[in-house]
């Protein structure tokens, strides 16, 4: 099981659709859905919410929740849908998260956590593995940490991802917690450091796989297994276009972002035809041609257009030509 790279789960963001459209760019990253709340795919639309595309290999599911049973049903639905590993949240602050007793809070429970681990791995043979903050509120993270991870350990755990910032519960947002709480990579380190034997895997602030590739780098004063991104990866897909060579040692020809885009046109005119509308697929895309002549053009042509003309896929391929005009024009 390699976490070498891994794109974060994102609510909103991360869906099937998303997920086909980053693993364009990358055959190796390890892709991670939404979180997803345990019970609501016991008692919900579970192709909806569960259904991806094979090329999304590996893929993890992310499950959110506190109850050993729950959680333990919605892992077995994942393993039989295909996914390649179940991820536990205990990262995600929000208010509502908390109000259900899941996320980030249950870092002051690894007992409990401990508990919905063992439960689930009695239920399905896919790893479990744990996204985690370094420590919540007043706690001490040098303390909170290792008492969580050692825990979890005892659970059977060998895989962490952990965000490398506290999580403040109370008078912060979503938002504000991915921003303002400090990065403590050095925590991450000391947590290799004292299990070697772990997977960890470094999360929070990393630019593009080349700063993430450094940062876990040995150089740093202990090798990390692997990193993970989230918002750079949004805002710059093309920007993993090197993972595959970076940290897999497949150096294979990659495809231009036109080529790419193109091949999302075929994607779209599917996805039509089972009624999704084409805004859900495009909402993920805007960034393609970040930092290249035409990218406004290209997002702003995308969120006005897409929205408006849900059932045509012909705004894809519109997009494409008014970047491609631009671009020559400058040539
Ligand atoms: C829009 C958005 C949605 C997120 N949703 C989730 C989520 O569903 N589960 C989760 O574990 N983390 C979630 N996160 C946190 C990311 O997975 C990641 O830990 C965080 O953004 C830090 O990584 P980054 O600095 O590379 O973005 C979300 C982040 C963003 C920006």
């Amino acid at each position: 099981m390699s976490h070498k790279f891994c794109v974060a789960p994102m609510i909103d963001v991360t869906n099937r659709h998303c997920r086909f459209f980053f693993r364009k760019f990358s055959k190796h990253s390890r892709l991670y859905t939404e979180m997803i709340v345990a019970d609501a795919i016991t008692y919900g639309d579970k192709d909806f919410l569960l259904d991806f595309d094979s090329i999304e290999h590996p893929v993890a599911l992310q499950l959110a929740g506190s109850d050993p049973t729950a959680l333990a049903s919605a892992a077995v639905l994942g393993e039989e849908y295909g996914y390649d590993e179940i991820n536990l949240n205990i990262g995600c602050p929000s208010k509502r998260v908390q109000a259900g007793n899941f996320g980030a809070c249950l870092m002051a429970d690894p007992h409990l956590v401990a508990r919905c681990v063992e439960k689930i791995q009695e239920k399905v043979k896919i790893p479990v593995t744990i996204k985690c903050r370094i420590g919540i509120d007043e706690y001490n993270p040098d303390e909170m940490l290792p008492e969580f991870v050692e825990t979890l350990i005892q659970a059977g755990v060998s895989t962490f991802i952990i965000h490398a910032r506290k999580a403040m519960l109370d008078g912060l947002d979503p938002k504000q917690n991915r921003e303002i709480p400090p990065l403590d990579y050095d925590i991450v380190r000391m947590i290799k450091r004292r299990w070697p034997y772990l997977n960890i895997i470094l999360n929070g602030g990393l630019l593009n796989p080349y700063s993430a590739k450094n940062e876990i780098s040995a150089s740093k004063g202990v090798e990390l297994d692997g990193a993970m991104i989230g918002r750079a990866v949004l805002e710059n897909p093309y920007s993993i276009i090197d993972v595959d060579k970076l940290f897999y040692d497949d150096g294979r020809a990659m495809p231009s972002r036109f080529k790419i885009a193109e091949e999302m046109i075929s994607y779209l005119e599917i996805c039509v035809q089972k009624g999704v509308p084409i805004n859900i697929i495009t909402q993920n895309m805007l960034g393609l041609f970040h930092g290249c002549r035409g990218a406004k053009l290209w997002r702003s042509y995308l969120s006005h257009q897409a929205p408006r003309r849900r059932d045509d896929p012909k705004v894809l391929s519109e997009a494409i030509n008014q970047v491609l005009e631009i671009q020559n024009e400058a040539a």
